[in-house]
């Protein structure tokens, strides 16, 4: 039997090499009683064959990323081909470009794109036989994105800790009310550049979110005073934010420190970590965060220039978070420009503003008492108030009785929708609200009450309403709507 079964591997591998080969019967009574002596017949002459291999499995089309290290067995574990012979298979690959930073041995291809292009692949599987079976595929290298080639700095950090502030936000004596007092920066937590340099690419970067869609700056964005312009914004799986998303300008001059629309956020330390666990908005758990961070190249010098090591940890998230959203200071609009030239007094602004603009303001502090709750020259709300909009009690109650507090009206000419839930497109539908629609409730505020208890709609005429607009936007800073130090780093140019 042994003799026969060599025998019979010999005969196959003589026809396979295409010569005539001779097959005994002998094989086929092996078969049979093995007591039986074999016996040899007639040799039969057979046509000489090779079976070619054949496509088994199509490969793929696959994809890389320009600078980053690619590899891919195409032979996919030798699966790509089969040969019906039982053929040990030798395989080549061949691209159609050439400089792309990509080679072959045999089926396996690997290196660093250095292109963004799309490479037709061919391999081919030889059989040893002169027979062959190729395959086609694309290799698309996408161009290397931002975040894998890391934020653009310049090598002197900008300008966080110290801005040029002007006298009316330092000085604790200044017209229209005291800026400085309410800075709600904790002692712990200074403004340091390389902090807020930290912070600015956090809030840039993708990476916070479990699928790397959504950074913070999705949903504040500067050109926008930093809010978006969507009602309810999109999170990182498509799914809505509860409320509307809010202005960061100034929002360090919140005197109670407490952050969200409700309050719920007991610091701004706090609250910054917490869209990132938000199910909606990012999706990370801390520690999946700290994992991610870790793996990423240039986080570890920029941990290091802020916090003296390169250590990777939620709680240091934050303080750069916080420092970088401190640092978003507004203070150069025409208003401030106004309040300047007039040392701050609110009959002069018209030194700068239009006649039409300084009727507004005077309608603001004035009649429309609006100064009362959107304070200071930050134009902060100085607490959560219920102003009149008709919630009704199963609504959205805020920090309770539907209470909550107003972002800065800084640049809020280019940061509508406008309220919690978005409810007004315009400026204009703010004021027609304050004009016209102020509804009563248990909880309004006494601030928007006449005296007889009634709330007070201030009545006003187009023109008067066309007056508070025109107020309203010469809180714009352009300045600070464009400045590269609050500017996406990963935009390359
Ligand atoms: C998917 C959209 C979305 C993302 C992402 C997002 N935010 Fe927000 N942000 C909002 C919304 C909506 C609110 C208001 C939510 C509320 O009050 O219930 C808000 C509120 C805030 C506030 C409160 C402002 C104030 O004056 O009280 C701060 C600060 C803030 N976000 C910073 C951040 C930071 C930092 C990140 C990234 C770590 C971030 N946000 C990511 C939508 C988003
Ligand atoms: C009793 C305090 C109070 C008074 C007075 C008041 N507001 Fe408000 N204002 C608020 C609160 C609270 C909000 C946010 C309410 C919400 O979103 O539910 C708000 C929101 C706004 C907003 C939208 C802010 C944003 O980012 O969505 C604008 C604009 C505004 N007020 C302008 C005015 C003007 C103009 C006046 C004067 C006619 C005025 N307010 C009077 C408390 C007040």
């Amino acid at each position: 039997m042994v003799l026969l079964t060599g025998h019979k591997i010999k005969v196959a591998q003589q026809i396979k090499r295409g010569t005539a080969a001779v097959l005994a019967l002998v094989l086929v009574a092996c078969n049979g009683d093995s007591s039986t002596p074999a016996t040899t017949t007639t040799p039969t002459t057979v046509p000489a064959t090779n079976n070619a291999p054949v496509v088994n499995i199509q490969v793929p089309d696959q994809t890389a990323t320009e600078g980053v290290a690619f590899t891919f067995d195409a032979t996919q574990n030798g699966t790509t081909f089969s040969d019906s012979d039982g053929d040990t298979l030798a395989y080549s690959v061949t691209f159609d470009l050439t400089d792309t930073g990509l080679t072959a041995t045999g089926g396996e291809i690997s290196g660093t794109p250095t292109i963004a292009d799309t490479i037709v692949v061919t391999i081919t599987a030889s059989d040893g036989n002169g027979a062959s079976a190729s395959d086609n595929f694309l290799i698309t290298i996408n161009p290397a994105t931002a975040a894998l080639t890391g934020p653009s700095l310049p090598d002197t950090p900008f300008n966080y800790a110290d801005q040029d502030l002007p006298d009316h936000f330092t000085n604790p004596n200044a017209n229209l009310g005291n800026v400085d007092r309410t800075d709600n920066t904790p002692n712990n937590n200074p403004i340091t550049d390389a902090g807020a340099t930290l912070g600015r690419v956090l809030f840039y970067d993708k990476s916070l979110s479990a699928n790397d869609t959504v950074a913070c700056a999705s949903c504040h964005v500067q050109e926008n005073g930093f809010s978006d312009t969507a009602v309810l914004s999109i999170g990182f799986e498509g799914g809505e934010t509860g409320r509307h998303s809010m202005r960061l300008g100034n929002a360090r001059y919140y005197q109670r420190g407490r952050f969200f629309w409700d309050e719920r956020a007991a610091t701004l330390e706090q609250q910054v970590l917490q869209p990132i666990q938000d199910s909606v908005e990012m999706g990370l758990t801390l520690t999946q965060l700290e994992a991610k961070l870790i793996d990423i190249d240039y986080y570890g010098p920029l941990f290091e220039d802020a916090f003296g090591d390169d250590q990777v940890t939620s709680n240091r998230v934050s303080l750069a978070l916080s420092q970088f959203v401190r640092s978003l200071t507004t203070y150069q609009s025409k208003f401030d420009e106004a309040y300047i030239a007039a040392s701050g007094n609110p009959n002069n602004f018209d030194l700068v503003f239009t006649a039409q603009e300084q009727r507004g303001f005077d309608l603001f502090r004035g009649r429309g008492n609006c100064d009362s709750c959107h304070s200071t020259s930050a134009h902060v709300s100085d607490n959560v108030h219920n102003n009149g909009l008709d919630i009704g009690t199963t609504g959205d109650q805020g920090a309770g009785n539907q209470r909550f507090k107003a972002p800065s009206l800084r640049n809020s000419s280019v940061g509508g929708p406008f309220m919690h839930d978005g409810r007004f497109a315009t400026l204009a539908d703010v004021v027609d609200f304050y004009s016209d629609d102020v509804q009563d409730n248990p909880n309004l505020s006494n601030r928007l009450r006449n005296n007889d208890g009634t709330p007070r709609r201030l009545n006003l005429s187009a023109g008067q309403k066309a007056d508070l607009v025109a107020f309203l936007e010469t809180l714009t800073d352009e300045t600070f709507l464009t400045d590269p130090k609050f500017s996406d780093p990963f935009l390359q140019d």
